[in-house]
């Protein structure tokens, strides 16, 4: 028997999983006409803006503290979660923002403690028989109870139940559907993290009321799994709307000749330390000021999360942005990136730790790049969605980023014929890659193509927002061979595996299907080659050196930026003047 489990914690593994697919079909019912990723995110934000986060004793406080809460508004959620230590959260979400401001008024510091009294939406419930509030009838259900939507919230599928509900499924499509069902994202991951970059929009609101705070990377492009960082660009200008160009009073500003990147440099100095002295639940602060792209990380204690903050320009945003899009284009798309992303990460190809290895992200683009180029496409080139863009679709990062691509997908001219199982495109994504070129040919996404590689990296995806970019510029070359390898295992495994599952009768207790694919690179069947250096990071090669001296060398590059970002806006709203002319 590979697996043995008692009744009950069967039950309550599959009550979980009930329970969250309810919570995700109502979801995705109520966002589905917001499927857009401007609406997705402004749901989410709006939403954490109606949230607050409350410390209590233990899941039971709940009626306790609801009753409490909704006497300053009607309260349409209540999520809790426990954390390994054992503390206990119940996320509150209210119908209005009214009732935000009521409660957080309402609220007191503890004058005993020496703690500093920062305003956030981080809470803790005073134990019972210290405040009474008045019973009042909740929102939605008299029954306290039919408040708690998600009980232990935080709740992860444990590796091996995982293991065991694949080996239940009836074939390898399915098995890999369950797999993106049980480890992707769920509804109160999504909300902590929206409620965390929430709380650093709220830090600096005073100075910057304009301040966003922006989750992107796969805690929103669709392609997230539970756990997985949180990324965040913190602008303090985002919301400055160009509306108010008329309007003949104009604020006083410092300003800010230096060159950009040094500026930063010194602004995220100083988040940083806001962050880490004021800032309630964030500890464990660094800066790693120096890299091409500056960032911040923190840990989360109260939201469970690892942060990494950046204050770059929007284009990791849109980045995401365009990959939510591409997995919205066919239901297979996102199930296909997860099982990838968890078979190289079985197999030691990928690291949590940044270096010479392989990212999620660059293999997320190989996927996308995959499906652009199966027999009957299942992804239409990026070109294409460049080109069918409307004016609603210009965006132009401040460094002058051309962002402009389609947002609409449902307008594209592009429908696939491609009706292949899972099973079969995971297969062909293994066979695709082991006969790659990697020596001689770069990836574009925008073509949708192999092109000539432009210099000697190991692998060569170009960046579809910023074409003269390597996504994929940090791995070592033998991290590329040792791909090659796994992607050659993995073909010759599955390819068995598909052949097996066709006529054996499939088994719970033995190990078959995806799960052949879930082993670690000392059971794979060839072995490295031992030639290559060890896999060690020099910290030196994580920096971009050249581009940072190109960047400090720029003193007045901003300004000349600024320049090309108008005329490159001019342009491009001229041009769809122009094409929406001669469309008449
Ligand atoms: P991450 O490396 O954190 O990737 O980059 P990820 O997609 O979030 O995956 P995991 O789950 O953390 O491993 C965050 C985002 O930064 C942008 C992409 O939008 C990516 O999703 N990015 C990253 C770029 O635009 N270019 C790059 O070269 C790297
Ligand atoms: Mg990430």
């Amino acid at each position: 028997m590979y697996f043995t489990y008692t009744n009950s914690i069967w039950r309550n593994l599959k009550n979980f999983i009930h329970e969250n697919s309810v919570i995700r079909r109502k979801f995705s019912s109520e966002v589905k006409q917001e499927v857009k990723f401007d609406n997705f995110i402004e749901f989410r934000r709006a939403q954490a803006s109606r949230s607050i986060l409350v410390q209590v004793q233990s899941e039971n406080s709940y009626v306790d503290l609801c009753n409490y809460c909704s006497k300053f508004g009607d309260i349409i959620g209540a999520h809790h979660y426990e954390l390994k230590d054992n503390s206990n959260y119940i996320l509150i979400e209210y119908k209005t923002l009214e009732s935000i401001k009521e409660v957080l008024d309402s609220a007191h510091y503890n004058l005993e403690s020496t703690g500093i009294p920062a305003y956030s939406p981080l809470l803790w419930f005073k134990a019972a028989g210290v405040v009474k509030g008045n019973s009042v009838k909740l929102l939605n259900d008299s029954n306290k109870k039919g408040i708690l939507k998600i009980s232990n919230g935080l709740y992860q599928t444990r590796e091996a139940d995982v293991m065991e509900l694949i080996l239940s499924a009836e074939n390898v499509s399915d098995q890999i559907k369950t797999l993106h069902e049980l480890t992707k994202l769920n509804d109160l991951e999504i909300r902590l993290r929206f409620l965390a970059a929430k709380q650093i929009e709220n830090s600096i609101s005073g100075i910057f009321p304009k301040a966003s705070a922006l989750p992107f990377g796969s805690s929103v492009n669709g392609f997230g799994k539970m756990g997985c960082d949180l990324d965040l660009v913190l602008r303090f200008n985002q919301g400055i709307v160009k509306d108010n160009i008329n309007s003949r009073l104009v604020f006083h500003t410092k300003e800010n000749l230096t060159n950009e990147r040094s500026q930063v440099q010194k602004q995220m100095e100083c988040i940083s330390d806001i962050l880490q002295i004021f800032l309630p639940g964030i500890t464990s602060v660094r800066r790693i000021l120096q890299a091409r792209v500056p960032i911040i990380k923190f840990h989360h204690l109260l939201l469970n999360l690892d942060v990494d903050l950046t204050m770059s320009n929007m284009s990791g945003v849109y980045m995401s942005e365009l990959l939510y899009i591409l997995g919205e284009i066919d239901h297979r798309i996102r199930s296909l990136i997860f099982v990838i992303r968890k078979w190289a990460q079985s197999v030691g190809l990928t690291n949590p730790s940044p270096g010479r290895w392989i990212t999620n992200f660059s293999l997320s683009c190989l996927a996308i790049f995959f499906l652009q180029n199966v027999k009957h496409p299942l992804l239409p080139p990026i070109d294409l969605l460049n080109k069918s863009a409307t004016i609603n679709d210009i965006r132009i990062t401040e460094n002058g980023l051309n962002c402009t691509f389609l947002r609409d997908h449902s307008i594209l001219d592009f429908r696939t014929e491609n009706n292949s199982e899972l099973s079969e495109l995971l297969l062909q994504f293994f066979e695709f890659f082991s006969q790659f070129d990697f020596s001689n040919k770069a990836i574009s996404m925008n073509k949708g193509s192999a092109i000539i590689k432009p210099d000697h990296s190991s692998i060569y995806i170009v960046n579809p927002l910023e074409p003269n970019l390597n996504i994929s510029k940090n791995i070592s070359l033998e991290e590329c061979e040792r791909f090659r390898i796994e992607v050659r295992n993995a073909a010759w495994i599955l390819d068995n595996e598909i052949e097996n599952a066709k006529s054996n009768s499939k088994s719970t207790t033995k190990l078959w299907g995806i799960a052949n694919l879930f082993k670690t690179s000392q059971e794979t069947v060839i072995k490295p080659n031992f030639f290559f250096k060890p896999r060690m990071v020099e910290i030196k090669n994580l920096f971009d050196d050249k581009d940072e001296e190109k960047v400090i060398s720029d003193e007045n590059d901003h300004l000349n930026i600024k320049e090309s970002v108008k005329t490159l806006e001019t342009n491009l709203t001229k041009k769809f003047k122009i094409n929406k002319t001669s469309d008449r």
